[in-house]
């Protein structure tokens, strides 16, 4: 089975920021085949990897619905889905993405719901890794689209709110009955190093929650300047600050 790696975090802490940047950590290790799946339903991943993501698990299910009449006897539900997801996936340079999009909307699709889960299962299975920017309130997980995680990463920032956020979403997550069997935690856009010793403590108390504290991942205003001029960020230099904390960072964990 392919290993699952979630970006979690309340909005706005640099979910999907990481995830481009591990993105081009893992690329750089050569590890494929990779799938990313953009679970946020307001999708900002591709932007940052200069990709379109014009159709989207959401669109396709909306049409799904639309066609409900017209999809012929011989051409199943799953058939047009599983047609359909096929053309939602972009394919990159030694990665291909899916965006979620919206797939939620008035009313129960249990048996759309079902066969995208299904469809997702099968997809995962292509692939030696998956990477997963989800979403601020956990939706996916919760539906279990995705299935069960193997690491997840808790972005937060650097404030007692922000870290405090983080242990609550292992106890979501705990509460979701979704496993996991490593949550990391991540403290991103960091200014001055010195600000971190007022957190120590704090820090200390996540460990109860089986969160591990793993570093920072300093500000870095290449991001900032790749994201204006629409630049990926798999092509941010290898010394830039946010990357290069991103790689000690991961060294020190035992990912495959
Ligand atoms: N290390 C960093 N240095 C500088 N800017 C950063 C850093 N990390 C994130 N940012 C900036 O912070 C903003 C939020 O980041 P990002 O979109 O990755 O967060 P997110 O958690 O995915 O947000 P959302 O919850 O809206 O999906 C972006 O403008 C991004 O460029
Ligand atoms: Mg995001």
């Amino acid at each position: 089975m392919p290993k699952l790696i979630g970006f979690i975090g309340k909005g706005g802490t640099g979910k999907s920021t990481l995830t481009a940047l591990f993105l081009k950590y893992v690329l750089e290790k050569n590890i494929k085949p990779i799938l990313v799946i953009d679970a946020d339903p307001n999708s900002c991943l591709p932007e940052l990897l200069n990709l379109k993501a014009d159709k989207t698990i959401g669109s396709i299910r909306q049409e799904l619905l639309n066609k409900n009449n017209e999809i012929s006897a011989s051409f199943s539900k799953y058939d047009y889905c599983e047609y359909a997801l096929n053309n939602a996936i972009i394919e990159s340079k030694g990665f291909d993405l899916v965006a979620m999009g919206r797939t939620d909307g008035p009313g129960c699709y249990c048996y759309i719901n079902n066969i995208i889960k299904t469809m997702i299962e099968k997809l995962k299975r292509n692939y030696k890794l998956i990477i997963v920017d989800c979403e601020a309130g956990l939706e996916h997980l919760s539906r279990r689209t995705l299935g069960d995680i193997n690491i997840s990463f808790i972005i937060a920032d650097l404030s007692r709110k922000g870290i405090l956020t983080g242990v609550k979403q292992v106890e979501l997550m705990k509460e979701l009955e979704i496993k996991t069997e490593e949550n990391y935690l991540l403290i991103n856009n960091v200014i001055e190093d010195k600000s971190i010793d007022n957190f120590e403590n704090l820090i200390q108390q996540t460990k109860n929650e089986k969160l591990k504290y793993l570093g920072v991942i300093h500000h870095d205003e290449n991001i900032l300047k790749y994201e204006l001029n629409q630049n990926s960020l798999l092509d941010l230099p290898d010394d830039s600050k946010s990357y290069h904390d991103l790689k000690n960072i991961i060294t020190k964990i035992d990912l495959f």
